[in-house]
This record gives C-alpha cells, sequence and structure tokens, in this order.
C-alpha cells in the first residue's frame, strides 16, 4: 500500500491496494487514515455493487437509501444509490444532477447523520464536478476566539426541506421562517466520537438557524462561520479519475461539489455507514 498526502490537512491519497482483499491490518491503517485526515481517496478500484457494500460495511453497517436519493437500485446491493445526471426512459437514474451541490454534510437534518460516506466514481466528466472537502477539525482548532466564545454550547437546526442541490424534498414545503425548519438540532462544537478531536458541525447554510438567538444575529454568525471553515487551507478539491473510491468522515468534513456540462455523463455509487454516536433532538 502506497500513501500521500492530499494537502497539509486534509485527504490521503492510497494506492496499490485491492479494497476486496484487504486484510484486517490493512483495513486498520486505512481507517486510521480516514479518521485522522477525513478523507481517503483509494485509486484504480474495479468493484460490483454489492462489492463497493461490502467494502463500505468495513466501516459500520450501512443506512438505507434516503428518500431523495438516486432512483437506479441493484436488487444484490439494495443500500447502494446512484449520484447521476443520465436521464434514462425519460426518467433521472440518480439524485443531483448536473448543478452545483452547495457545502454540506450528509444527511445532518436527521438525528443519527451517518460516520462514513462511499463515493465510487463509475464514470466521471472531463471538465467540473469535482467534489470539495473540508477538514472540520483544522477549521476548529483556528476558530478565532470571540467567534468560539458566540458558538461554544450553541446548537443549530439542519433543516431537511431542501436537497443539498437545492432541491424541495418530496412531501416538503418552502421554509417560511428558519425557526420553524423540520430536521434535527445539534451541538456545533462536538468532541469527535471516535478521535475526540473538536469539530465544527455545520450542515449546510440553507435555512440553518443558531437555536435560541434571533434570526439576524444567528445569519451574521453563521456567516462568519461558514466563511471561517470554508477557508482555502482546510479545503481539498478532487478531480476524478474512473475507478476511484473516496471515503470521507461525515462527522469531521463537510463537502460539496463543481456543476458541470450537462452534456457529458456523470454516473457514481454511493454508500453510507450508520452512526450510533449522535444524542440530538428532532427539530
Ligand atoms: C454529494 O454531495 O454527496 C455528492 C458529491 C458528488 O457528486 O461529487
Amino acid at each position: 500500500m502506497q500513501t500521500r498526502n492530499l494537502t497539509p490537512v486534509t485527504g490521503v491519497e492510497i494506492s496499490g491496494i485491492d479494497v476486496r482483499q484487504v486484510s484486517d491490518a490493512d483495513f486498520a491503517a486505512i481507517e486510521k487514515f480516514w479518521l485522522d485526515r477525513c478523507l481517503i481517496v483509494i485509486k484504480d478500484q474495479h468493484l460490483s455493487p454489492s462489492e463497493l457494500c461490502d467494502f463500505s460495511r468495513r466501516f459500520g453497517e450501512l443506512e438505507k437509501p434516503p428518500a431523495s436519493a438516486g432512483r437506479r437500485r441493484d436488487e444484490e446491493a439494495p443500500e447502494m444509490w446512484v449520484i447521476s445526471n443520465v436521464i434514462e426512459n425519460g426518467q433521472p437514474i440518480g439524485a443531483l444532477g448536473s448543478g452545483e451541490a452547495e457545502w454540506h454534510t450528509d444527511m445532518s437534518y436527521i438525528p443519527e447523520p451517518p460516520s462514513a460516506s462511499v463515493l465510487y466514481g463509475r464514470e466521471v466528466v472531463t471538465n467540473g464536478g469535482n467534489t470539495w472537502y473540508a477538514n472540520m477539525y483544522a477549521a476548529a482548532e483556528a476558530l478565532p476566539a470571540d467567534l468560539r466564545a458566540a458558538i461554544e454550547a450553541r446548537q443549530a437546526n439542519h433543516d431537511s426541506s431542501y436537497t443539498s442541490a437545492g432541491e424541495l424534498r418530496k412531501g416538503m414545503s418552502d421554509v417560511v421562517d428558519v425557526k420553524d425548519a423540520p430536521g434535527a438540532r445539534h451541538p456545533i462544537i462536538r468532541n469527535h466520537p471516535v478521535t475526540g478531536r473538536d469539530t465544527i458541525y455545520l450542515g449546510r447554510r440553507t435555512n440553518s438557524w443558531i437555536v435560541g438567538m434571533e434570526v439576524p444575529e444567528s445569519d451574521s454568525l453563521l456567516d462568519a462561520l461558514w466563511a471561517h471553515c470554508t477557508r482555502d487551507e482546510f479545503c481539498y478539491s478532487h478531480r476524478w479519475s474512473p475507478n476511484d473510491l473516496l471515503v470521507w468522515d461525515n462527522r469531521s468534513a463537510i463537502h460539496r461539489r463543481d456543476s458541470f456540462s450537462a452534456d457529458e455523463r456523470r454516473v457514481m455509487w454511493r454508500c453510507q455507514v450508520r452512526d450510533g454516536s449522535f444524542t440530538a433532538a428532532a427539530a
């Protein structure tokens, strides 16, 4: 197994392994990179849907696909879903289309969001479509004292109405007042349940609200926090090659995606791993 850091703080690239045949000792090393660096990029994997699920399951029990997830399912791998812009027979085969996906944490709008997200590049585009990651350990360490004091012991409400592509989810209605947005509440500064390090848990900016604050005060604090957390030095931008397999720690990284041309095909397979460490209340 060869490894190289992708930036000074975020992401490790791993090559020279086949994830279908990783020993327990090698998996322990991979898991440690994932925990310490928030993201692992494993090059050149050749996986069927059930092999992707088998590897993902080594990080923990798999989540069922969310309601807004890709439409195409594989009978032998029901926990896998598709992120794609491809339309077949008039129907999208996957979620998120070809537009930009805003910075977010996967499924932070549920009381127990996933620990790991796994994304496998089956068909990738030649222009755009990069996926970006920001390391929330590094952001927490560099947090200015006044900002930290303002959010310490506070919770944010994570709205469940919209996807990160800005689409209203099925059965949801427009949010008129962020104080009433449906979703889940989580502490903004959170101790990572495995590493014990402080992280900033942001979810997404749209319709976010710091519980108990007046909306203008919450908005200006959230804007300052987001500007801090997405500073260049915390970020890595991944340019996809076919057969890249990425796994990120949702508890310590946020991510976003660049838009790309609707004329190119992009097909990604996705799994998410359940986490039992959250203690959130539904909003
Ligand atoms: C996501 O936001 O989870 C999908 C990222 C991507 O399509 O690259």
